[in-house]
């Protein structure tokens, strides 16, 4: 399929876009300093906290690291859920949360049977879905301009 170009010089902290690859949608993140901070401490809340399984498929070398990304503070990955592919929740966004519990940094939440991902894209435990979200292939074309596929 096509690459797509994302533009992100407007991209906020806090915020994110999606655009459509391959058909598929795929989330665009600038996480807050506290965002990425908070990336360190649940390694023991998750599923793949290293990004080991089914690497060669879901997760690119350059993103295997905790923030899954190229950059710390941009997450690309596709918004579509591992267990049945439903289209998870972003429950991060200010105001976009009242009913989380205090314990939950935030992420995304799937809607269908519950799994729940960090702001890497990363599952947490005992969760219906077996495995991160996908990182796709994608590389900078300036500070502001990423190629996905
Ligand atoms: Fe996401 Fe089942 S499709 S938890």
């Amino acid at each position: 399929g096509a690459a797509v170009e994302a533009d992100i010089s407007t991209l906020k902290e806090g915020e994110m876009i999606t655009v459509e690859w391959r058909g598929k949608p795929v989330w665009i993140v600038k996480r807050t300093p506290a965002q990425l901070a908070e990336l360190e401490k649940i390694s023991a809340e998750l599923a793949d906290p290293d990004s080991q399984r089914k690497a060669d498929e879901l997760t690119p070398q350059y993103a295997r690291n905790h923030h899954r990304s190229i950059k710390p503070e941009i997450l690309v990955t596709v918004g579509i859920c591992t267990h049945l592919g439903c289209s998870p929740t972003a429950k991060f966004q200010s105001g976009a949360q009242p009913s989380l519990p205090d314990s939950w940094p935030g992420g995304f939440l799937c809607p269908c049977h519950g799994s729940t991902f960090d702001m890497a894209g990363r599952v947490y435990k005992n969760k219906p879905a077996p495995d991160n979200l996908e990182v796709p292939p994608h590389m900078y074309l300036s500070d502001t301009k990423i190629l996905i596929g």
